[in-house]
């Protein structure tokens, strides 16, 4: 339809590029499946060349999700030629192809001089690196995308020059990044016109935006390209990504939406899951949402001084330009109990959009109980959190049995962990600066290691004075980071699950590179 715009998805790759929001396998699939009951059309899964589990974790999704699943590649066959293993087992595919086009990029990234000596050598060898991309990607995939990164600062011939190259070597889709949110709407929208104009046969492929929002712009650009002529709009769930993120799926599907009378396409989007998604991505990545954002936000459809309550009351229009309802936020705030069973707990989890199998239900009911027990009152943002803690780390080399702090005004801080690794346990103890210094050494002593802690940070992530705590630690060992992640009512064994998250992670990716071969596909080429 001309007037359809097609929402691909990238929130478990241009997302999870977000500092700090690095997601495991499972929670990816959790996501994934999310993704589909709202309905995009494509999900962009990951970079499989970055990482095994990055690997890993697109294959899974290509075997249980049924919408488009891309997988991204630089111009290089290695890369697309893992892409496409990675993807190989879903029914509807895409390979994602990109290399830099503006002149920021070729000098940076292609200053070696067998690129070419000059800008304009190099510029020629990036027309070919695109056809050759493209072409080596057609030999698996017919639905081919190409991005010319930073097309936003790409000088608008020499774009038209790539773009052509890409179309004629079989790309069906081809995207427009303004990968450093430079770009205005007007420039946006100028640059697109043109390349509806100047490229020979560009009707053969879709034309798709991608901005980031450095300046706060994502979305107004976004939608600029697609009154000048785009079909295809990347975007994220939070707008979480790169810097200052990507373009908000919901704040473009509910702009489209609610202002049909100026901008009239359509999205298959299921408006009503928006409210669910947001919150499991919000829950799950541990990136929380501003209470003042656009259609999500925890204050988006409050409504605090009087004047505004009276003129709701009388007429919801007054105030209201959607329903909270559109967008699925439920009516009522359900609230659970340790009386609750498990079934009441797996149909609210279900109702929340998560998938719960029996295993996992013996896990979550033990620990929501130990929650009930703390807090009497369990709150949907509660067993949100829960599900976005250890309930999804399977493989922990090391756990937390028990720990102990001491602490008074005089006092020097001493903790004690058993820790169990591996089936045995372990107890130590250790002084610190503080309770949370005092429980890192210990882990340390126990483990016998000593990590370098980059970030560190606590906060209350649900509401009361029983609130769930949220600790995020990122680690560091052999110049690679890792996030973890702990919640309890207690924010000092919060603190010590996060370093226990990380290095847990730190454990499986140890292994994973080890073990880790990616099979082999000779047989499977179209051509
Ligand atoms: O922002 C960007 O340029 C990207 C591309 C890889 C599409 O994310
Ligand atoms: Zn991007």
């Amino acid at each position: 339809m001309k007037n359809q715009i097609i929402i691909f998805d990238t929130t478990l790759r241009d997302g999870e590029q977000s500092p700090g929001a690095s997601l495991n396998i499972y929670e990816k699939l959790e996501i994934a499946r999310q993704l589909e009951k709202l309905n995009v059309d494509i999900i962009e899964t990951g970079f499989p060349i970055s990482s095994p589990e990055q690997f890993e974790a697109v294959e899974r999704i290509a075997g249980e999700v049924d919408l488009v699943i891309a997988a991204l590649a630089r111009a290089k066959e290695i890369d697309i030629e893992t892409a496409y293993k990675a993807i190989r087992n879903a029914d509807r595919r895409r390979i994602h192809t990109f290399v830099g086009t503006s002149d920021h990029h070729i000098s940076g990234k292609f200053s070696d001089q067998r690129y070419g000596r000059s800008l304009a050598e190099k510029r020629e060898t990036v027309i070919k690196m695109s056809r050759d991309a493209v072409q080596y990607a057609k030999t698996f995939c017919d639905d081919v995308e190409f991005s010319a990164e930073d097309a936003g600062r790409t000088e608008i011939n020499y774009l038209c020059d790539v773009i052509e190259v890409a179309v004629e070597a079989g790309a069906t889709t081809i995207n427009i990044p303004d990968t450093t949110g430079y770009a205005l709407p007007e420039e946006l929208s100028a640059k697109i016109k043109a390349i509806r104009e100047k490229v020979n046969n560009i009707d053969r492929a879709i034309l798709s935006i991608h901005c980031h929002n450095d300046l706060g712009l994502a979305v107004a650009n976004s939608l600029a390209a697609v009154e000048a002529g785009a079909r295809q709009v990347e975007c994220t769930i939070n707008g979480i990504g790169e810097r200052a993120g990507n373009a908000s799926l919901e704040e473009i599907v509910m702009t489209l939406k609610v202002r049909k009378d100026f901008l009239d396409y359509q999205t298959n989007i299921n408006t009503k899951e928006i409210y669910n998604t947001s919150h499991m991505v919000s829950g799950l990545t541990g990136m929380i949402v501003q209470p003042n954002k656009a259609i999500v936000g925890g204050n988006a459809f409050a409504h605090e001084s009087g004047i505004h309550q009276d003129g709701m009351l009388k007429n919801r229009n007054t105030y209201e330009i959607m329903t909270p309802d559109e967008v699925g936020v439920p009516k009522t705030k359900m609230v659970l109990g340790r009386h609750s069973g498990r079934h009441g707990l797996k149909a609210r989890l279900t109702e929340l959009g998560y998938t719960v199998t029996e295993d996992d239900l013996k896990k979550l009911y033990a620990l929501f109980i130990e929650l009930a027990d703390k807090k009497k009152e369990v709150y949907d943002d509660d067993l949100r959190v829960l599900m976005g803690d250890e309930i999804y780390i399977e493989e922990s080399h090391v756990h937390l049995e028990q720990m102990q702090v001491h602490l008074g005004t005089n006092a020097i801080p001493t903790a004690t962990v058993s820790l169990k690794v591996n089936d045995h346990m372990i107890h130590e103890s250790a002084t610190g600066d503080g309770p949370v210094d005092a429980i890192f050494n210990s882990i340390d002593r126990a483990l016998n290691t000593k990590y370098k802690v980059e970030s560190y940070q606590v906060r209350s992530v649900t509401e009361g004075r029983q609130a769930m705590g949220e600790a995020l630690i990122r680690i560091r060992n052999e110049g690679k980071s890792f996030t973890g992640r702990g919640v309890s009512t207690d924010i000092i064994e919060a603190s010590a699950k996060a370093y226990l998250h990380a290095i847990n992670l730190l454990e499986i990716e140890k292994k994973a590179e080890q073990e880790k071969e990616v099979p082999e596909l000779e047989e499977e080429r179209q051509i």
